[in-house]
């Protein structure tokens, strides 16, 4: 079967109500969201704190697309196992958060989970050339990660070098940061496949009027698409 390179939306539970994640997983799923992500943050690699394994696990009993889990946290490797465990489907760690990023995706693949690898706006395409036999995704960082809501930094050069240097691999190319129905397009159009959505596809909605969580992903969604 071919590799599918359709436009995907995953909504991050980052800009969700905390107090109510897993009404708002079935409300984002319910309102065509493609995959589920999840920024776990350890106030360490980045300026920011929010959930572990135990979270995570709760959330997987939520989520019947594909849990996207990404990891800024450092070290990385004490808690594959863990995220394994936890559920998710997909699981994404830093080229910044340690010497052994190699060795990060061996053993996530090793775990059963599909192997992710997230590059911070400063670090070059060329950081992952090494590391695409082992990678399902390569996540372009378009902000600064730690917080929801920040300024898109604009990686059209990245992503386009990056889709040169996959190829026909099947890798997906994630964009992080800042996505909405005016920077979709830009990302979209130089290569990438799944775009992540905090403040965009929660703004304007709730678990009780998720109606515009709807509208959101599918404005993100036709701007994408009409770039591709
Ligand atoms: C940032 C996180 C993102 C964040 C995106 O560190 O990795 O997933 O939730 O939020 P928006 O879409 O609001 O920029
Ligand atoms: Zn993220």
């Amino acid at each position: 079967m071919p590799f599918d390179r359709r436009i995907r939306i995953a909504p991050s539970i980052l800009s969700a109500d905390f107090a109510d994640f897993g009404r708002e997983i079935r409300a984002v799923e319910d309102q065509g969201a493609d995959w589920v992500h999840v920024d776990v943050m350890d106030g360490h690699f980045v300026p920011n704190l929010t959930f572990g394994p135990p979270a995570v696990a709760a959330f997987r009993r939520h989520v019947t697309t594909v849990m996207d889990v990404h990891l800024m946290i450092a070290p990385v490797d004490p808690w594959i196992e863990a995220y394994a465990k936890a559920g998710a489907d997909i699981l994404t760690a830093h080229v910044e958060a340690g010497p052994h990023i190699h060795r990060t995706l061996q053993a996530i693949r090793g775990a059963g989970m599909k192997a992710g690898v997230a590059l911070n706006p400063g670090t070059p395409a060329e950081a992952v050339a090494h590391l695409l036999d082992l990678a399902d995704l390569v996540c372009v960082m378009t902000v600064n990660p730690g917080f929801g809501g920040q300024k898109f930094i604009d990686m059209s050069g990245k992503v386009r070098a990056l889709r040169v240097m996959i190829g026909d691999r099947p890798i997906h190319i994630e964009i992080d940061g800042g996505m909405d129905p005016a920077t979709a397009p830009l990302m979209a159009a130089a290569g990438a496949d799944v775009l992540v959505a905090g403040s965009a596809v929660f703004r304007g909605g709730s678990v009780a009027d998720p109606a515009p969580y709807g509208a959101n992903i599918r404005a993100i969604r036709a701007a994408a698409e009409a770039a591709v």
